[in-house]
Formats: structure tokens, C-alpha cells, sequence
């Protein structure tokens, strides 16, 4: 087994890992996302990440969403392309996957057993980078087979309920972060412990802490917005570990920024997509 080395992520961490924008480059320097989200009656959760996933620089980007999300996904994120499931309410079958770069999947997509399936299928044929959130999470817990079928650097972004429900209970925050450490190189994914100083946790033993965020983010809709940044970095071939220890910064301060602006209480979801940027 590795050792464990703890790293915090301040602002001169966090910088060193972002890659300039070079004058000559076009939108297909910057990959093409394809995020998997919603479900009828958590359409916001796709907006949100689709909307996160574009502040945060990628060239492309196709929302696959169920039929009743359609026009929603189109009116909210013009910017975005919006392929269509069969299914009504929620989704049943793989995106085509042909152009993606980067492949996230759970906000808001509900756990319906076709859309399990479709999570299994993605698993199966992914060439590319994949972020897993949400239901997506909760699908993995109950079909526990899946966790062999994550593709090496998978990266996972459980909040502590999603993370007790793949990995049982923990009595303190340190037993959950040395369980997350355990996870995380038996299964060889990334995990961002999601919290007030959200750890990521790498399969080579480093866990990094995050020095960004405020509890004004602890409202719905802000996790979907995380999960639309570290798609966007994936996308953009950032090394999945650097997506994921950039995004959680990047969602941070954005968070404190929001939460500069308008004060803890009043902020939401949407504040902390607006303020996203570097
Ligand atoms: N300090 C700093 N950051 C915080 C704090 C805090 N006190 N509380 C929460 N956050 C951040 C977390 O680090 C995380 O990035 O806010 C985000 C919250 O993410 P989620 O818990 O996933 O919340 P969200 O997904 O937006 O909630 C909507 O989706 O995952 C499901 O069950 C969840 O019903 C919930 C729904
Ligand atoms: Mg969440």
C-alpha cells in the first residue's frame, strides 16, 4: 500500500496547473464535452452543469438529456448542442460518444434501471475521460460490479451521504478520508470528498485540500456546477487528477466570489456559475 502525502490547494497550487489559451487556437483546441444529466423534475441540475461546463472553457459541448428536457436545455443553455433520449422522463440509451473528449454523467438523472444500463454501457466503451456524480454515484452503490468497471482516474465527486452509500459508514472525517484513500487505490479513481475543504484523494496516496469555498455553497445545485467544471477540464485535456484539484479550487472561489458580491444566505447555484473564470 502507498503512502499517504497531504498537499493544500492555494492559489499559487492551483495556478500553476492552468493552461494558457494560445492565441492561434480554435474551438477543437479546446475538446468537445458531452454530459449526461437530468431527469423530469431535476432539469436544473443539466442546466447548471451545462451552463458550468461552458464558463469553464471547453470548445463543444452536447447535453444529452431526456425528451421532456429538450426545449429546456435548449432555451437555458443556447450555447450547447442537446441530443434527445427516447425516453420521456428520463435516460435510457448512450449518447453517441464518437467526438466527445470528456464524458460527465449524474446530475440529476434520477435511478431508473435503464438509466443504470446506460451507465454500465458508457463504462464499458468509454475512450475518454469520465466524471461520475450524483445518481450516477448511487447507481455505482447499488450495482457494485460497476466499481470494477471504472476506467483508471475515473473521477468521483460523492458528497458524504453519496460517499457512506459506496463505501459504508465512517465515524469520523478521518476514518472517511482514510476509507477514501482505501477506494481510491483499490478502484484506482479520484475522489473529491465534497465538503467545506473538499479533499481530492488520488490513487497514488496524495490527498489534496482545498483552501476555497465558503457554507453559502452548502444549497442545492451547487455540486452539479463542480460537476460541469471538471467535465469542461477534461474536455479540454487537463490531466484528470489537475481537473479535478483545479475544478474544486476554480468552484471554490467562484463560490467566494458570489458570496462576496451578495453575502452567504442570499447565494445560489447560479451565482457561483457567473462567477466562475480565471
Ligand atoms: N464550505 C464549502 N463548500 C461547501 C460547503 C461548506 N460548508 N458545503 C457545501 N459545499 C460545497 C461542496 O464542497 C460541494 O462542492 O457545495 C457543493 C455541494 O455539492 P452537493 O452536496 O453534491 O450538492 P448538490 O448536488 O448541489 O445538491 C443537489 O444532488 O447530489 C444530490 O443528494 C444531492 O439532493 C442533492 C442534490
Ligand atoms: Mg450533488
Amino acid at each position: 500500500n502507498t503512502d499517504t502525502h497531504y498537499y493544500f490547494t492555494d492559489k499559487p497550487e492551483a495556478e500553476k496547473r492552468i493552461k494558457p489559451r494560445q492565441k492561434f487556437s480554435h474551438k477543437g483546441t479546446f475538446g468537445h464535452a458531452v454530459l449526461i444529466a437530468g431527469s423530469y423534475g431535476k432539469m436544473g441540475a443539466a442546466v447548471l452543469s451545462g451552463k458550468a461546463c461552458l464558463r469553464s472553457g471547453v470548445g463543444l459541448l452536447t447535453m444529452h438529456v431526456p425528451a421532456c428536457g429538450y426545449e429546456i436545455a435548449q432555451i437555458s443553455v443556447p450555447e450547447a448542442m442537446t441530443t434527445v433520449d427516447e425516453s420521456e422522463k428520463y435516460i435510457s440509451e448512450a449518447p453517441d460518444l464518437g467526438s466527445a473528449t470528456a464524458i460527465g454523467i449524474g446530475p440529476g438523472i434520477g435511478q431508473a434501471p435503464a438509466t443504470a444500463k446506460v451507465l454500465e454501457k458508457i463504462l464499458g466503451q468509454a475512450k475518454v475521460p469520465v466524471i461520475i456524480d450524483a445518481d450516477a454515484l448511487n447507481i455505482l452503490s447499488t450495482h457494485p460490479h460497476l466499481l470494477y468497471k471504472l476506467p483508471a482516474n475515473t473521477i468521483l465527486t460523492p458528497h458524504p451521504k453519496e460517499f457512506q452509500r459506496l463505501a459504508g459508514d465512517s465515524s469520523n472525517e478521518y476514518e472517511r478520508l482514510e476509507k477514501a484513500r482505501v477506494f481510491s487505490s483499490k478502484y484506482k479513481v479520484i475522489i473529491c470528498l465534497k465538503g467545506a475543504n473538499t479533499a481530492v484523494v488520488l490513487p497514488n496516496g496524495e490527498v489534496h485540500f482545498n483552501s476555497t469555498g465558503n457554507p453559502g455553497m452548502a444549497t442545492g445545485g451547487t455540486g452539479d456546477v463542480l460537476t460541469g467544471i471538471i467535465t469542461s477540464l477534461l474536455a479540454q485535456k487537463y490531466a484528470p487528477a489537475d481537473a479535478a484539484i483545479l475544478g474544486v479550487y476554480q468552484h471554490g472561489l467562484a463560490g467566494d466570489r458570489a458570496a462576496e458580491a451578495r453575502g452567504q444566505t442570499a447565494l445560489i447555484a447560479s451565482d457561483v456559475v457567473e462567477c466562475l473564470g480565471w
